[in-house]
């Protein structure tokens, strides 16, 4: 059995004020999130991933903290959420909070004391420049909504560095005094009972940032530090980073160069959901092949956390201008479904026509790729957007709890985003209630394939890699071994029915059964003629271990 939990996980995103709303402000809140456990622990998920919870003028959606230490009182107390952490315990769940700390929102008292005056004690905690950096336009992140990463301050007088957003001003990690408040903050949530955290912007907090000088030193021995911390604090606490860096960039993310995983142990595998979206597009493996080709073998330790969908839009990047417009053409024809020139601001159920076989062969490859699955909130009930609404707002609407007014989300008359409502992805049609009473629903189906995947722990903790053979146009196959045995995994991203020959495998195997599929096939036999549907997936398990 594998020690190490985060590598067996299942995790579920959720934004608390779009989850459920328990005393019909419109908004939707911790208790309403209790309330709600017992849907997740049904649903099978293992690890909870809160966007972020604290004080917030909520100009970036909570990105932009006024207070490390608080809750937004809007969702909650401090006393919601020492409750949340013990009912999720309860059920088996653990919680993970975003850590949000490359940058404050201008309104944190810190960057307020700061500009006030050259004698704060908080001057030193920000990024300034005296004079105006040659650098200023260069490095947005959020083309078309930000013009610059320095601007001026009119009260310091002075300029301030901004990685995201203008009013979210970066901390100066040179200054040892952040260091160590981002290392009480850690402390403080580890104390309450957290599992770890989803660390915001990672390559931007270790970036130590000089007007003018471009690129900027990387200080990755901060992250051993951090790691080092946390894990004297609790022992099983994990960090789960997004640095969406170039491949040759990412084993220093975890490791140093002694090798062994001392600094983070799961990054966001945003290289895979490029090409797995790709991979979809074209209805062809390679783009996914080529994806874990081209990304390094980890340290012990180290894991890649895989996603379809987050609360951003997919960001396409790192495709070739080529592949980019052909997601483009396949996902997203109209320009109101782009953002920033490079990604989607789409759910994956409308981005896939909402094919049922689609988006069943999707997330069946992304949760048996290696890694840890991360699937967010809406998702397994096949929500849609509302394109209506601007940016990445589009993908952030309230759960479709039910076919009662607003989904069943409050009760109130206003909720904190509009509810889609009308249409193939309105509430009316795709909710929870109706879902719960069809044992055919896309619903069902996640409970029994995370089911099926907590029933396979060498997909998570063991070894995952494709089988490299002659296979049929649009077929992957991979397997997974573990201390736990081996499973075969088959996907058809064509639409064209096809027989696979794994008959190689037979010998190796031990009354090898299908677990899991898309539809009922024929027993597996010798493996040599394994049938596979359009859009088809069929989950082997060649044996199980003679372990305990
Ligand atoms: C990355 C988050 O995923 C995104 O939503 C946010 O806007 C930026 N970091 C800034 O915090
Ligand atoms: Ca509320």
């Amino acid at each position: 059995m594998s020690e190490h939990w985060y590598k067996e996980a299942v995790v579920y995103c959720l934004d608390v004020e779009t989850f459920a709303d328990s005393n019909g402000d419109g908004i939707g809140d911790i208790q309403g999130l209790i309330g709600r456990l017992d849907y997740l622990a049904r649903l099978g998920i293992t690890c909870l991933w809160l966007a972020p919870i604290h004080p917030t003028p909520g100009r970036d959606d909570g990105y932009d903290a006024t207070d490390f230490y608080g809750i937004d009182a809007r969702i909650g107390t401090l006393g919601d959420f020492a409750e949340l952490l013990h009912q999720a315990s309860n059920r088996g769940i653990r919680v993970m909070i975003d850590l949000v700390v490359n940058h404050t929102s201008d309104e944190h008292p810190w960057f307020q004391s700061a500009r006030s005056s050259p004698d704060s004690p908080y001057r030193d905690w920000f990024v300034w420049s005296a004079e105006e950096p040659p650098d200023r336009h260069q490095g947005m992140v959020f083309p078309g909504e930000q013009r610059e990463t320095w601007s001026y301050d009119s009260t310091a007088e002075l300029w301030y560095y901004h990685r995201f957003y203008d009013f979210q001003p970066d901390l100066n990690f040179a200054n040892p005094a952040v260091r160590e408040e981002i290392k009480k903050i850690m402390a403080f949530w580890i104390q309450l009972g957290v599992s770890g955290f989803r660390m915001d912007a990672v390559p931007f907090i270790i970036e130590l940032t000089e007007p003018g000088k471009n690129p900027s030193p990387m200080d990755f021995e901060f992250l051993t530090d951090l790691r080092r911390h946390l894990q004297w604090r609790r022992g099983d606490a994990v960090l789960l980073a997004e640095a969406n860096v170039e491949a040759d960039k990412l084993v220093d993310y975890f490791a140093d160069a002694g090798g062994s995983n001392n600094r983070l142990h799961m990054l966001f595998d945003f290289m895979l959901n490029g090409r797995l979206v790709l991979a979809l597009a074209r209805r062809d493996p390679e783009p996914v092949m080529e994806a874990i080709r081209a990304t390094p073998a980890l340290p012990p330790g180290g894991q890649w956390a895989t996603f379809l969908r987050n609360h951003d839009e997919i960001d396409l990047s790192r495709l070739t201008t080529e592949q980019r417009e052909q997601v483009f053409a396949e996902f997203g024809p109209d320009e109101s479904m782009h953002l920033y020139d490079r990604g989607i601001r789409r759910r994956l159920a409308p981005m896939l026509g909402g094919d049922r076989r689609r988006l069943e062969l999707a997330y069946s490859l992304q949760f048996t790729l290696r890694g840890t699955p991360v699937i967010r909130y809406g998702e397994e009930i096949g929500m849609g957007e509302d394109l209506s609404l601007p940016g990445r707002n589009a993908i952030r609407t309230p759960m479709q709890w039910s076919p009662s007014p607003h989904g069943g989300f409050t009760n109130a008359d206003k909720p904190v985003r509009p509810v889609i409502s009308g249409g193939d992805f309105g509430y009316e049609k795709v909710n929870v209630t109706a879902q719960r009473h069809d044992k055919g629903s896309l619903l069902a189906w996640f409970e029994r394939m995370i089911r099926t995947l907590r029933e396979s722990p060498e997909v998570g903790a063991g070894d995952c890699k494709p089988i490299d053979q002659k296979l049929p146009a649009g077929v992957l196959a991979h397997r997974a071994d573990g201390s736990s045995g081996s499973m075969l995994f088959l996907h058809n991203l064509g639409d064209s029915d096809t027989v696979v020959d794994l008959g190689a495998l037979f010998a190796e195997a031990n009354d090898p059964n299908e677990v899991f599929g898309d539809r009922d096939y024929p027993p597996v036999g010798r493996l040599d003629a394994l049938e596979l549907g359009g859009y088809g997936y069929r989950w082997i398990r060649l044996r199980r271990s003679a372990g305990p």
